[in-house]
């Protein structure tokens, strides 16, 4: 299974899954690793472990569509199968959701329907809630809306800062990620309308 990732910054997902790939924890390799910026630490990272990284850079397109188009063919030409997000903040168009049903995945730090957008973190934080957590879900054309593949609490401690709350949502993040990614390319995801199931190896 070869993995598309789309990213816009750090990566440390993307980290965490290359990882993965090469302790032979996610039967799977990373194609190719897209940014819609060019400063994206991910690019390195990907670069570094001799992943193909490209900068699509949105500016350098005359709409939505095309960018997305040049996004789709640059997945194609690397031989993806499946297309993850991992800290993408652009809203995926049409063609690559099209030219990939039900085979793109986000990763969201909060519990979804809760707190979506670009503020998960602060937002669950702020409102003062006991539990968030971190969340994988198919993407579809909505922001943080598709169906969710897994789940996993997290507890806002008294006393926390938004930092340490912050830091303990990305460990979960690091292995949850490349869990729900060693269940698809084992073909463990069963897809039935909005209830995702992960079967156990
Ligand atoms: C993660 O918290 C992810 O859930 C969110 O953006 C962040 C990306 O972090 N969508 P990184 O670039 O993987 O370090």
């Amino acid at each position: 299974m070869r993995f598309g990732v789309l990213i816009s910054g750090n990566g440390s997902n993307l980290q965490a899954i290359l990882d993965a790939c090469a302790s032979g924890a996610i039967a799977g390799e990373v194609s190719v690793v897209i940014s819609n910026r060019g400063d994206a630490f991910g690019l390195e990272r990907a670069r570094r472990t001799g992943v193909p990284a490209l900068h699509v850079d949105p500016a350098a397109f005359p709409d939505r569509a095309a960018y997305d188009h040049a996004a789709r063919v640059a997945l194609d030409e690397h031989g993806t199968d499946y297309v993850v997000m991992a800290g993408y903040m652009k809203l995926l168009g049409a063609e690559v959701l099209g030219a990939y049903p039900m085979r793109v995945l986000n990763i969201h730090p909060a519990l979804l329907p809760s707190f979506p957008g670009a503020h998960g973190i602060r937002g669950a934080f702020e409102w003062g809630v006991k539990v968030t957590g971190v969340t994988v879900h198919f993407a579809n054309e909505v922001f943080d809306e598709g169906p969710i593949v897994a789940q996993e609490a997290v507890p806002v401690l008294d006393g926390d800062t938004v930092e340490e709350l912050e830091a303990r949502i990305h460990e979960v993040e690091h292995r949850l990620y490349p869990e729900v990614l060693a269940a698809v390319a084992d073909g463990r995801v069963v897809v039935e309308g909005r209830r995702v199931r992960v079967a156990a190896r």
